[in-house]
């Protein structure tokens, strides 16, 4: 049976995942694509050669009787209302990240999906099918550093786009260590504090960049993540777990070990997109399998929702130099993984 798929957002990232989900995957088709630039969209499928219904209103898409599953890749101002209509349709929905822009917006998707009764949402927390990340937490389940006691982070990328400012470090950037580390380590963070210390002269406008930010778990667990956006050398990305026993830490992409001209070096990647390539299609193929069989296993709602009631709490953080409680909502038994 091949899925029916509509797009919601077909920029950069939703023009990657429909040509992945039209031409590279195995069981699925996009029949539909909207976004708020029409004429562009239009353009992106007949060039694509996918040649789907460009449709002006997302609402009609998700309607659409042909339709059998929706990804929405739009802004991330526009996630909560898309997603709530694709739950309110009863269609399941994969969401790029964020799930919503605040604590409030997540935790109304996740009270919609426990109404409507049935997991229809997954949230594009990509780096928990990245094939480094499960060989860690593989290692981790197994024992073989004892109890986890620490973890020392880092998110490094070459530079960043002008309209990069503020806090978008920790809203765009530190958000993916926010949920893979929840999910590394089978744990839920209590605390957040954001140190910021002298301001690298590559940041730009507004932009304090690095910063680091200490999170503590409900088991203890101190983590440390730098995030530094502007470290020029490359993109790299860096989880070494202290446990009671060991130390675990996730592997670095395959790179040819090169000896030569009196020097040994290793190539460091400096695009994300390479790094985390593979990773996107084990993501999609493990979500149209499960959505055939009427599953949720990926990030869920609520898994959104708590990185989003973090990344606030983070963002609260950094403005009051405070150590401050991340507060979640009680957890519905509906999220329980049977
Ligand atoms: N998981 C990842 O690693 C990853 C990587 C890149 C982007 N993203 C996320 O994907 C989303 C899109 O990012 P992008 O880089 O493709 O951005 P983009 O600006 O290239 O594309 C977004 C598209 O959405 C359209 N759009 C905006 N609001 C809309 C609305 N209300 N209805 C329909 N279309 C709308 C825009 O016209 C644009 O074409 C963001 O939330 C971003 O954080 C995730």
């Amino acid at each position: 049976m091949s899925l029916r798929i509509g797009i919601i957002g077909c920029g950069a990232i939703g023009q990657d995942h429909a040509r992945r989900l039209h031409f590279k995957l195995s069981g699925a088709s996009v029949v539909a694509l909207n976004d708020i630039n029409l004429e562009a969209t239009q353009a992106f499928s007949l060039a694509s050669g996918i040649n789907a219904k460009v449709y002006a209103n997302y609402e009609d898409l998700i309607q659409a009787p042909d339709v059998d599953a929706l990804l929405v890749a739009s802004w991330g101002d526009a996630h909560e209302e898309q997603v709530l209509a694709c739950i309110n349709a009863g269609k399941p929905v994969f969401c790029e990240k964020p799930l919503a822009t605040s604590a409030a917006g997540g935790l109304r998707i996740v009270e919609a999906e426990v109404k409507h009764g049935k997991n229809l949402v997954q949230v594009g927390f990509m780096r928990r099918y990245d094939a480094g990340y499960r060989a860690l937490k593989k290692t981790i389940d197994a024992g073989a550093i004892g109890d986890v006691l620490m973890a020392h982070c880092a998110h490094r990328n070459p530079s960043v786009p002008e309209n990069y400012v503020g806090d978008m470090g920790i809203t765009d950037t530190h958000v993916h260590e926010l949920d893979v580390l929840r999910w590394l380590l089978n744990d839920d963070y209590v605390t957040a504090q954001v140190v910021q210390g002298r301001k690298s002269r590559n940041s730009n406008g507004n932009l304090h960049d690095p910063m680091m930010v200490l999170l503590e778990t409900t088991q203890g667990i101190r983590i440390d993540t730098e995030i530094f956006v502007t470290c020029r050398f490359g993109y790299d990305i860096q989880c070494h777990v202290v446990g009671e026993t060991g130390v675990a830490s996730l592997p670095e992409p395959a790179s040819v070990a090169l000896r030569s001209g009196g020097r040994q070096s290793t190539e460091i990647l400096m695009d994300w997109k390479q790094r985390f390539i593979d990773s996107y299609d084990v993501e999609l193929q493990e979500w149209l399998e499960d959505i055939k069989v009427g599953l949720v296993n990926g990030p869920t709602a609520w898994d959104g929702y708590f990185a989003s009631a973090t990344a606030e709490a983070c963002v609260e953080a950094r403005h009051s130099k405070q150590i401050v409680p991340i507060r979640i909502a009680n957890r519905p038994a509906f999220y329980d993984r049977g």
